[in-house]
């Protein structure tokens, strides 16, 4: 057996496309382990959404040289892979600054994984693929294999047709990709078979999903979620992360259609000023993204929102900050990331000359934090008392204790529940904490029906 160790950086799809290089790495002798300390490969699957990105990878792959060479010392060899956006966005130059790679592969290349293990094997030198087309990496992926768990994710679309203008993703991910209908299904299904009883479906614009289906005829994330509700075993579902410009009529019926369809939505703004909103590209105003959530909470009265924010994107005046609180103040939410704008290289924004100097963001972003853990902390307070459904996803610290996620994705801890892991019960809230709820199990298994806020 080959030890395959994987860090994993950034988002959720980084999460899921890790899980799936394990998966196509199995058949090949390698087995996971959780640290670089004598693993035969180490991949870095890289993010390059936060500021030195790429800075950060190059002072991990010094760390993980120094291992390569003590182990060769051993007379042993340690592959060392970079992979995810800072491998597609830097591309050569990690293979020319750092000798003790052997392989770069971007985020819609790393089906070739085996394939190019394999020819370094054999004849030395390192690999370079950063090839686009997202379909021919759906389609070569094997099927998954590990149980993950109650709670999986599974990647429905990829890539961003966008270009908000702060944002490398657009670049590093590619043009929007759709996977095909019945190979999400099948998926759903072989999940299920594996204990899944909640599905997080990914994309870095999920909501703009429009995959071919049995019928031939374009499917929009509505009809898929439908779709995905009537596969057996699966009880929950949600999706992230989504854009308010694609949040379509059909979407946000189904909100209120389709029980087990989580009632907590990332939906994120990143700006409550009109002026900002328009230079960011965000092709919405404020008021429009105060409609659409409007319309969502008709759908669904019990709904939570959640919400990225950027302060100090270049030219924001204080007025604009003004109205991105006034914004969270009408809006509420339940939960949100915050960030203080800093420069991507190659996105319109970073050559903007109005950079916003960096204690003027410090204290935006401090200010909107407080707001906005103040309006988390309200919303679990507001939750004591409650009965809501807890998934059970693993047993807690304490003998007994089991650790579980309400509709809110808030985390909920049960005394004595340990055998109710996979299972989905009524769980009446006793008390809350800085980061989780406390609660007791209440009555009989039920399907997701939450009470109303
Ligand atoms: N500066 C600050 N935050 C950013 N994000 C994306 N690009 C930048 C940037 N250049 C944030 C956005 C996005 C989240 C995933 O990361 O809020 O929604
Ligand atoms: Fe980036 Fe999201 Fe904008 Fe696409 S929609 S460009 S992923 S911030």
């Amino acid at each position: 057996m080959k030890r395959l160790f994987v860090k994993t950086y950034g988002c959720q799809m980084n999460v899921y496309d890790s899980a799936r290089m394990a998966d196509l790495l199995a058949p090949l002798g390698y087995a996971p382990t959780d640290t670089p300390d004598g693993a035969d490969m180490v991949i870095l699957n890289t993010c390059h959404i936060r500021e030195k990105a790429a800075e950060k990878v190059y002072s991990e792959l010094g760390r993980l040289r120094k291992m390569k060479e003590e182990k060769a010392q051993g007379g042993a060899r340690m592959m060392i892979a970079v992979a995810g956006c800072v491998a597609q966005a830097e591309g050569e130059e990690i293979v020319r600054r750092q000798s003790a790679v052997d392989l770069v592969v971007g985020p819609q290349s790393y089906h070739r994984l085996p394939e190019m293990i394999a020819k370094v094997a054999r004849a030395g030198g390192q690999a370079l693929e950063t090839d686009f087309p997202a379909e021919d990496k759906f389609d070569a992926l094997p099927a998954q294999s590990a149980n993950a768990g109650p709670s999986v994710f599974l990647t429905v679309q990829e890539g961003c047709d966008k270009f908000c203008t702060f944002c490398v993703v657009p670049y590093t991910r590619g043009n929007e990709y759709s996977r095909p209908v019945v190979q999400i299904l099948e998926e759903a299904r072989r999940l299920a078979d594996l204990g899944a009883r909640e599905i997080t479906l990914l994309g870095q614009n999920v909501n703009a999903y429009r995959g071919i289906g049995p019928d031939r005829e374009d499917w929009t994330l509505a009809k898929l979620l439908h779709a995905l509700s009537r596969v057996d075993g699966i009880e929950r579902l949600r999706y992230t992360t989504s854009h308010p410009r694609d949040m379509s009529d059909d979407l946000i019926a189904a909100h209120g259609e389709i029980e087990g369809l989580m009632p907590y939505l990332h939906l994120p703004v990143q700006s409550g000023s009109d002026a900002i909103l328009a230079a960011m590209n965000r092709q919405h105003t404020a008021d429009e993204y105060r409609r659409i959530v409007d319309r969502i909470r008709a759908a669904r009265g019990d709904i939570a929102l959640s919400s990225d924010f950027i302060v100090g994107f270049p030219g924001e005046s204080d007025r604009d900050f003004k109205d991105t609180m006034t914004l969270i103040r009408d809006i509420g939410y339940a939960g949100a990331f915050s960030f203080k704008y800093s420069k991507r290289p190659g996105t319109p924004a970073s050559a903007a000359r109005k950079q916003v100097p960096e204690d003027v963001k410090a204290a935006r972003l401090e200010a909107l934090q407080s707001l906005l853990i103040e309006q988390q902390r309200a919303f679990n307070r507001s939750c004591e008392g409650r009965t809501l459904s807890v998934l059970f996803e693993k047993p807690g610290r304490q003998t007994g204790q089991a650790i579980g996620r309400s509709p809110y994705l808030q985390a909920v801890h049960v005394d004595g529940a340990d055998d109710m892991i996979g299972q989905i019960r009524d769980v009446k809230i006793v008390s809350v904490g800085p980061n989780s709820l406390k609660g007791a199990l209440a009555g009989a298994k039920t399907r997701d029906a939450a009470p109303v806020l």
